[in-house]
């Protein structure tokens, strides 16, 4: 089975418009969000609507559920804040609802599958170094997990060494990284999502590029902070 898998499309509206019209060829059988539909960009509801109905499975952020007042946003950063406290102020109780019913992690075609580490999803811990990734992997068992949070394509071994490459079989990695669709931070600005052929036990990262600039400004225009749109061309 191919699956499509992509997280953090934090109301990216253009992004996510490349990420499914450039995979739309590839026919996949399922298509998974792991998170964060929302927060940081400007198309929060036009986000959310696109992936409830393309969507097979959806898993709940840490965003979505500030978004929806679910948790406490006082972690968050104060751009982070910001764009929250506007994003809720677009959704109606139908989005606050859906968000209230979305998982902190599932499994799917025998695939572990979570917004942050695996390790207590409600803690929101991210994946960045060997510890944290050796953790995951031993709470996924023996299933390979997918995971977003950090907003960087990468994957790790059982061992805990990381890699970059863009496409490679399972069995040399247990723990995957697909990126973010709408606000890459790996310098790379072109949205990102992944392919994982179930049959063939493969992935491969799929980068994209798409109107950063029509981001950017929808960004500028509903007033929320610049360092959200400036930072899109860089993919910090
Ligand atoms: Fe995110």
């Amino acid at each position: 089975m191919l699956i499509r898998v992509f997280s953090d499309v934090h109301g990216n509206l253009a992004a996510l418009k490349a990420v499914l019209d450039d995979s739309s060829g590839v026919k996949a059988e399922k298509t998974i969000c792991l998170g964060d539909t929302v927060g940081y960009g400007a198309n929060p509801v036009e986000c959310a609507d696109i992936v409830r109905d393309v969507c097979d499975e959806v898993i709940a952020g840490n965003h979505d559920l500030g978004a929806a007042a679910l948790i406490s946003i006082s972690h968050f950063n104060h751009d982070g804040q910001k764009a929250i406290e506007w994003t809720r102020k677009q959704f109606g109780q139908s989005y606050i609802d859906w968000i209230n019913t979305l998982p902190l992690q599932l499994k799917c075609c025998g695939i572990r599958l979570s917004h942050a580490s695996v390790v207590n999803p409600s803690s929101w811990i991210y994946i960045r170094n060997s510890a944290t990734a050796i953790d995951a992997i031993l709470a996924a068992g023996e299933c390979l997990s997918i995971y977003g949070h950090t907003h960087i394509p990468m994957q790790w071994n059982r061992m805990g060494s990381c890699s970059d490459k863009p496409a490679g079989l399972f069995s040399d990695f247990s723990l995957l990284n697909c990126g973010s669709v709408g606000q890459p931070r790996d310098g790379d600005p072109r949205a990102a999502y992944l392919l994982v052929n179930t049959e063939e036990r493969t992935f491969r990262h799929v980068r994209v590029k798409y109107d950063v600039e029509a981001a950017a400004s929808s960004i500028i225009k509903a007033g929320l902070p610049g360092n959200l749109a400036g930072r899109l061309y860089l993919g910090k």
